[in-house]
């Protein structure tokens, strides 16, 4: 009984010393590179100051890696002739944006303390400095991440559409362990950045056999959406054309939330969560407090920059994020 007991007591601390030797630690890399932080948010600042579409571009960027595979760096892989990599998949191809920002800090990292700071960890710091910038919160990086070896464009299906309702989205954030609370704090990310047309005419023009236009869209916003995106003589858009998400899409305020209470949500998922009471409740609740809504956001952002991570001896340091290491 006794030897049983102390077996037992050893294969629990062992679980719990290799479940603290993987968790991600702030000032991960106080000592093996310390300019790191500094170097990314460099190259984050410069090129927000050229253009500050880079900063919801980097923010969608890491959500997109966290969501396939976990934050693992696999977004930033290139395709080769024999695999069709996460950047070619539906949600992410000719959309990604922020690429070359993670190259350039991570270059200048390489060149300070080679194979030391992981890709998925660069776009983790640049994605926290991105909500700063955009002044969303700032909050304490916990890093340690490796990089995945692993990236494959039908993975992408992980990523959750704009035509998803209030269910699919919900469960595809529980599938990566995201309460419906932090699903609904995350989406107010969409208070930033742009859109493509194709990602919501199907609501302008062709909603379903019945109606043409979404009747959950504010008919002031879909006409102004229609003269945005306007369709040809041949009823196309063209595929290159983008809006912005919100009125302001440079900064992180809560009036994503306001606006869906004026149907003015941009894509049915956005507009979705004015669906059932409590996740109209949270959003009433952030529509008016834009401050608890950064908190709640920061939060659900060190969270799901946590997904799935690889730490330790998995995985690998690429010495190019777009390339698996040889
Ligand atoms: C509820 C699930 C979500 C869906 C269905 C969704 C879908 C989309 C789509 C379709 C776009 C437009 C892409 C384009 O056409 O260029 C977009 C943009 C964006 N999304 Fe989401 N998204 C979701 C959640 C999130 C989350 C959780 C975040 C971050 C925490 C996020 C951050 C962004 C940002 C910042 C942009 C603008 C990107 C840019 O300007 O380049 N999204 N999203």
């Amino acid at each position: 009984m006794k030897m049983k007991l102390a077996l037992a007591i050893i294969v629990v601390a062992c679980f719990l010393s290799s479940h603290i030797e993987a968790a991600l630690e702030v000032g991960f890399y106080r000592d093996k590179c310390p300019f790191a932080e500094a170097i990314i948010r460099d190259e984050v600042t410069k090129s927000f100051l050229r253009d500050r579409g880079i900063a919801p571009g980097i923010v969608r960027l890491h959500f997109h890696d966290c969501f396939v595979r976990g934050c693992d760096g696999s977004v930033l892989i290139d395709s080769t002739p024999t695999n069709q990599a996460e950047k070619e998949g539906p949600p992410n191809g000719n959309t990604l944006q922020g690429l070359e920002v993670i190259d350039n800090a991570k270059a200048r990292i390489e060149a300070a303390c080679k194979g030391v700071v992981s890709c998925a960890d660069i776009l983790s710091y640049a994605a926290r400095d991105s909500i700063s910038l955009t002044a969303g919160g700032y909050w304490d990086v916990p890093a340690g991440r490796r990089d995945g070896r692993i990236s494959k464009a039908s993975e992408t299906l992980d990523i959750p559409a704009p035509s998803f309702n209030l269910d699919q989205i919900t469960q595809s954030f529980a599938n990566k362990g995201l309460t419906q609370d932090e699903m609904v704090a995350l989406s107010g990310a969409h208070t930033i950045g742009r859109a493509h047309c194709s990602s919501f005419t199907n609501r302008l023009y062709n909603f379903n056999s019945t109606t043409m236009q979404d009747p959950k869209l504010n008919p002031y916003y879909a006409q102004f959406l229609k003269q945005q995106c306007p369709r040809d003589s041949q009823g196309n858009v063209d595929k290159n054309l983008v809006v912005f998400m919100n009125q302001t899409p440079f900064l992180m305020e809560s009036s994503y939330y306001r606006n869906l209470f004026q149907n003015g949500g941009l894509f049915t998922s956005d507009q979705a969560l004015l669906d059932s009471q409590e996740t109209a409740r949270e959003a009433a609740s952030y529509a008016g407090n834009s401050l608890g809504w950064r908190r709640d956001f920061v939060q659900a952002m060190i969270k799901m920059s946590q997904i799935q991570v690889l730490t330790g001896n998995e995985g690998e340091i690429r010495a190019n994020c777009r390339v698996i290491n040889p």
